[in-house]
């Protein structure tokens, strides 16, 4: 596979860089300490076109390619995973879902304001009694006329505090399984919807995510995706191409803590040479760009199948598992070359370090990720 960027592809990583650097990242520990959700920043990369690269200029979009996408949350991630995560989830989460599974009526009136940044969207799969084993579904959905009635609760959402749109799943046959889910748009002001509790996490602070509560919550009819029934497979799908997603921001979390642990040892003093002179460190910085590139190739390649149209869960799933362990093993050495001053918040490694961890957790865990790539070897 040619990972040689196109002269688009290359116009975006500019673009995206230069927003990243002169906007996202003055701002990064401040969102950070404060969690502070930097609203401004997503409609500015809203008006630059940035909340919907991938979908078609006619579904509001600005008809780029899933590369294009993923090296634009690899940007962002860089200076910022809060900032990368909030254009992941609404991107491959809620906007591809609606692009993939849904109605022309649909796209028109959901799509379209997604995709200009003019809307937030957000995906509520998770539930207390269904994380991993996401086919356990407690949120019921009954057809009552023209109109659904969704009862139950979802955790740990990411932007669910402060989306427009919501890609909901929930039961519509119990007695069928994970063939009685189906998928539903929810917007935040259909009567019966509110949110609950706000998360304080660890890392990615700055990111709103809440709990979503369904009190005979009314969906139109017309709001239903797809058919009854379908909605565990739309959900499936959906996570196969969020896991690239999260896979290029754990990649853009490593290459931005390798590239200030490089800066600051080329500029530290110890024993009268700088850091970078001592062979120890030149070789963990070796291992670490290795990992890195490997990771790029990885993700890189999970989005040129996924926008080619074949088979990609896999792929997903293999760059995923070894991006999020690269941002991890990365930042936690990053973190050690700058030794004390990593340890404090005058560096943002230690930041980037926080923020890796939820890559190994989030959109399916680590071990979920194994789950997908064994499961293709020993069926
Ligand atoms: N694409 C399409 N269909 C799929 C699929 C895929 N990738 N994976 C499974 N399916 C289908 C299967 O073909 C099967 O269909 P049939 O019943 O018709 O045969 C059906 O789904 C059930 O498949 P499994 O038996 O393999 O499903 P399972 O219940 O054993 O679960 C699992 C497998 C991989 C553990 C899955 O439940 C899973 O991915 N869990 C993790 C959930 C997850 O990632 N949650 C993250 C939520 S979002 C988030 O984190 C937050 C955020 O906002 C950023």
């Amino acid at each position: 596979m040619n990972f040689e960027l196109t002269t688009e592809q290359q116009l975006v990583k500019q673009m995206v860089r230069e927003f990243a650097v002169n906007e996202v990242k003055p701002i990064a520990a401040e969102v950070d300490e404060t969690e502070k959700f930097p609203m401004e920043n997503v409609k500015k990369m809203g008006a630059l076109g940035m909340m919907g690269i991938p979908f078609s200029k006619e579904n509001g979009g600005a008809g780029g390619d899933v590369l294009s996408y993923i090296i634009a949350v690899e940007e962002l991630s860089k200076v910022c995973a809060t900032t990368g995560v909030i254009l992941s989830a609404h991107t491959s989460l809620c906007a591809s879902l609606i692009n993939e599974n849904g109605t022309p009526e649909q796209k028109a009136k959901y799509l379209v304001p997604l995709a200009k940044g003019e809307k937030l969207g957000a995906f509520g799969l998770t539930e207390p009694g269904a994380g991993t084993d996401a086919s356990g579904q407690q949120t019921t959905a009954v057809l009552e006329g023209d109109h659904y009635v969704l009862n139950g609760s979802k955790i740990f959402i990411t932007n669910g505090g402060v989306a427009d749109v919501f890609c909901i799943f929930a039961m519509t046959d119990k007695s069928k399984g994970n063939h009685g889910i189906s998928a539903f748009i929810v917007e935040k002001d259909f009567p019966g919807f509110s949110i609950g509790k706000v998360e304080n996490k660890m890392g990615i602070r700055g990111s709103s995510t809440t709990e979503l509560i369904m009190q005979d919550c009314i969906v139109p009819k017309e709001n239903l995706i797809g058919q009854e029934g379908k909605g565990f497979k739309i959900a499936m799908k959906t996570l196969d191409g969020g896991r690239i997603g999260i896979a290029a921001q754990a990649l853009g979390i490593a290459e931005g803590a390798l590239e200030e642990a490089v800066n600051y040892i080329k500029e530290r003093k110890q024993f009268g040479r700088s850091l970078a002179k001592f062979q120890g460190l030149q070789w963990m910085v070796a291992e670490m760009a290795t990992e890195i590139e490997a990771a790029k190739n990885l993700v890189y390649q999970a989005a040129c199948l996924k926008q080619d149209g074949k088979n990609y869960t896999v792929a997903a799933a293999k760059a995923k598992l070894f991006a999020a362990n690269t941002a991890m093993s990365v930042t936690t050495k990053c973190v050690q070359l700058f030794g004390g001053y990593g340890y404090t918040k005058e560096y943002p490694v230690e930041r980037m370090m926080r923020d890796a961890k939820i890559t190994e957790i989030y959109e399916g865990t680590s071990e979920v990720q194994k789950m997908v790539i064994a499961g293709s070897l020993l069926r």
